[in-house]
């Protein structure tokens, strides 16, 4: 169950949610449970989680270790911060700053070089939907974006199916609707790295999970968990969520 911040909260603001969240998921052993916070967020939020389930993640990452790379930050960075997470391709990132599937598989071989785990975000536009290349997109995003990857690399990762349309839209794919996209992507896994990854491997819904809507969603047994935006920014919203 991963929380997605965006460009949202101070270290303040951080910190008070932790001591909200905290008590709230003490005993929710059923899931792991990721924060993927601002970098300036980061440390904060990773001693707000010491001695907790709770893991800490970056939202992006840039590929190089160090460099003149004004603005960016590295993998190396991010882990000395006590992180292990990193969303990689979110469709913001894609959308406004042109992160294309060949710079989603570079950034997400050095989270795994790092020892970071990889969140890999897929899934299609509005009008990708509606002109019904669903498939098509996912299929895309996965060959270029993900399949580079060696099988043991591909163990390490985690794929979340966003389907563009339902982000901070309030619009949810409904469970039949994100179960069809997720056996798309399996369908894929299975045909590169075989049935027992494609079994294993853990692809994550989001787009507009509320308290309200997890529940059924998590019913999908191709559901194996959620990415939430909005909802994971109050502490009881995001409790209620990981507790479903
Ligand atoms: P949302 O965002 O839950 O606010 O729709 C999901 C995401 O972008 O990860």
């Amino acid at each position: 169950m991963a929380g997605n911040w965006k460009m949202y909260k101070t270290p303040a603001e951080t910190s008070t949610f932790f001591e909200k969240f905290r008590p709230l998921v003490a005993g929710s052993t059923h899931c792991e449970i990721v924060v993927s916070a601002p970098f300036t967020d980061l440390q904060t939020a990773v001693e707000a989680a010491l001695s907790t389930r709770i893991q800490i993640g970056a939202q992006n990452l840039f590929w190089e270790k160090e460099g003149a790379f004004t603005g960016e930050i590295s993998c190396p960075m991010i882990r000395s911060t006590g992180a292990t997470h990193v969303l990689v391709g979110h469709s913001e990132r894609r959308q406004y700053f042109g992160e294309t599937d060949e710079a989603v598989l570079k950034k997400t071989l050095a989270a795994l070089a790092s020892d970071l785990t990889p969140i890999v975000c897929v899934g299609e536009r509005l009008e990708q939907r509606e002109s019904d290349d669903t498939e098509l997109v996912l299929i895309e995003q996965f060959s270029k974006g993900i399949a580079g990857l060696e099988a043991k690399q591909f163990a390490r990762i985690v794929i979340a199916y966003e389907p563009v349309w339902a982000i901070g839209t309030g619009k949810t794919a409904t469970p039949e609707i994100a179960a069809e996209a997720h056996q798309m992507i399996r369908n894929e896994v299975q045909k590169r790295y075989g049935e027992d990854q494609a079994a294993r491997m853990r692809i994550l819904y989001g787009g507009s999970v509320k308290p309200e809507n997890v529940k059924s969603l998590m019913a999908q047994p191709e559901i194996d968990g959620v990415l939430v935006g909005g909802a994971s920014l109050d502490p009881v919203s995001f409790g209620s969520i990981v507790n479903y």
